[in-house]
């Protein structure tokens, strides 16, 4: 069986859509970057070894990178999960788990990269916004994407409410992903592509606002 070990920075709520969601691995660990995060408690309630690396007990990124990668290699995983890990991560460390390193990103990439995605969603008034799973590449937020979730932006939509209807969906996408993941469905191929190896192509189309 794979294993996985997920990195954190707060509440966690992606961390505990993976822990319940029964998938074909073994969560071997939970690091945070902050010894506050509220999904640590989760986490050791599933019975889930828990970690903190402070980033700030570091000089610099390359010294928290190291420490972070000692402490997820001591339980050598296949893949390395990150659920609203907040820091950003240095080449080399993305190097070092190249095609095994996941994110998940409150936007559909490659549109809202980076922070205030659902505000920016706002702003601009688009009408359909969402949640991307990819694999993570130096180009911060630009990796090759496993799936995505589109849902409508609606007409009296606050930050609060749209990254509630977008968070739902992330709780769903993600065990997809990490589930296809450790069945070997999904690779990352020598082009940087991500590959199906058996793919039933479903789905339909979001119009919103929906038609009359
Ligand atoms: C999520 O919106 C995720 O997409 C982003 O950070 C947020 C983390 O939320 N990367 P949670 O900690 O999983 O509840």
């Amino acid at each position: 069986m794979k294993k996985i070990v997920i990195l954190i920075s707060g509440r966690g709520s992606n961390m505990q859509a993976l822990l319940e969601a029964k998938l074909p691995c073994t969560i071997a660990a939970v690091i945070s970057n902050r010894a506050d995060a509220t999904g640590l408690e989760t986490a050791q309630k599933h019975g889930i070894a828990t970690h903190v690396v402070a980033h700030r007990d570091y000089a610099d990124r390359e010294n928290f990178d190291a420490m972070l990668a000692k402490t997820i290699d001591a339980y050598q995983p296949d893949f390395v999960v990150l659920a609203g890990f907040m820091r950003i991560l240095t080449a080399t460390f993305v190097h070092h788990y190249h095609g095994k390193l996941i994110n998940i990103h409150p936007s559909l990439l490659p549109a809202y990269a980076g922070m205030h995605t659902h505000a920016r969603a706002l702003q601009d008034g688009v009408k359909i916004h969402g949640c991307t799973v990819h694999f993570v590449t130096p180009d911060l937020d630009h990796g090759p994407i496993i799936i995505q979730a589109a849902v409508p932006v609606l007409a009296n939509d606050t930050e609060q409410i749209l990254s509630q209807r977008v968070l739902q969906e992330e709780h769903r996408v993600y065990p997809q992903a990490i589930s296809w993941l450790c069945n070997e469905q999904i690779s990352l191929n020598v082009h940087g592509k991500v590959e199906f190896q058996t793919h039933k192509q479903i789905g339909h189309a979001l119009i919103s606002p929906g038609l009359e």
